[in-house]
């Protein structure tokens, strides 16, 4: 059984699908304070939180659990900027209460949703995972920390661990049955689609006087499917007796809004109304990674090189769930 935690929620649901279509047995435990019930489509699911020991310790005596996978964190950058000790709670102590709940059941895989916000701001056009972490958001310090945390409790406990450095993750499950659904919703792909499909009048560019081309600030976007893909290998390579990694995970190219907003409208057909904005805090220019690491050790690639292919899957998705409403 591989426990999701966090499984009801963006990525941990399309990783559970994945995970579900090749075999494995799954187990999502999720608060649904994010996630939804709707998105856990596969395998069983148990209601509880990541910080709820006794609910953790029924899990692990109930279930033979082979590894674990953490999607359970808070992940708004802007909050944890304005409301630290939310995120220092959920994602550093609830994360160490779930750790001490797989030491006590002998449980040794641990695969963990780390970012590139834990870089800060680049000093390089590309970033590579030996570049140094100086996060420069309360978000990006907490999962430095559990990065930290893995590397001591591996040279110390034994736990084998995978951290997946996301760059951003969009699109959707191109069959449709899940996809991105955040409330509030802050990412960029999602609002500039709210804009097309006219439920918001505009989308916002937050700074245009960043020192990128245009202005406005480069992302690395990768899709859910990919980043499910990575996490199916970097399952199997702990399975297998594979040795404590941390790998990047993005495209390798890099789309400021501005061009996000052209490809959607190339996408959608709609013209979207783009209202320049001021810079919104926590936010570096440019985060661009290459992720040649986990291509040569794990022999992922990623399927969704193009910024339209990603933006498609996102839009169907979002045309469904807005008719449903
Ligand atoms: N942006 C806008 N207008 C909006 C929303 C976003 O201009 O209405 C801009 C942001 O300022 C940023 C870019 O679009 O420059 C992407 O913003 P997102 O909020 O979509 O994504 P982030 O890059 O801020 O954050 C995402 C994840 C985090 C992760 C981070 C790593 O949400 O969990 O990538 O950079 F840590």
């Amino acid at each position: 059984m591989i426990l999701i935690v966090g499984g009801a929620g963006y990525i941990g649901s399309h990783i559970n699908k994945t995970l579900a279509k090749s075999g494995y047995k799954t187990l999502v435990y999720d608060n649904l304070i994010y996630g939804h019930r709707e998105a856990v489509k596969w395998g069983e699911f148990v209601l509880g939180d990541a910080g709820d020991i006794d609910q953790l310790r029924l899990v692990f005596s109930k279930y033979k659990i082979r590894a674990v996978m953490h999607f359970a964190a808070f992940a708004y950058v802007g909050e944890s900027v304005t409301d630290p000790e939310k995120y220092y709670i959920n994602n550093v102590s609830n994360a160490a209460t779930l750790l001490k709940v797989m030491r006590e059941y002998n449980v040794k895989n641990f695969i963990f949703s780390s970012t590139c916000a834990t870089y800060g701001i680049p000093q390089t056009d590309i970033l590579y995972e030996d570049h140094p972490q100086n996060p420069i958001n309360p978000y990006g310090y907490t999962k430095l920390v559990i990065e930290n945390m893995l590397k001591d409790y591996g040279n110390a406990y034994g736990l084998k661990y995978v951290a997946l450095r996301y760059f951003n993750a969009s699109g959707a499950d191109p069959d449709c049955e899940i996809g991105e659904r955040h409330d509030p919703e802050t990412h960029l792909i999602p609002l500039v689609l709210d804009a097309a499909i006219g439920k918001n009048k505009n989308v916002k560019i937050f700074g245009t006087d960043y020192p990128t081309p245009d202005g406005t600030c480069i992302r690395d976007y990768i899709h859910v499917n990919d980043l499910a893909d990575a996490h199916m290998l970097s399952l199997e390579h702990l399975l297998e007796g594979g040795e404590s990694q941390i790998f990047n995970l993005g495209n390798g190219n890099g789309f400021s809004v501005r061009e996000v907003i052209k490809s959607a409208e190339k996408v959608t057909g709609k013209k979207i109304l783009a209202i320049e904005d001021k810079r919104r805090a926590g936010d570096p220019p440019k985060l661009v990674g290459s992720s040649d690491k986990i291509k040569k050790t794990l022999g992922w690639s990623p399927k969704y090189a193009n910024i339209d292919d990603i933006i498609k899957t996102a839009w169907e998705w979002h045309k469904k769930l807005n008719a449903s409403k």
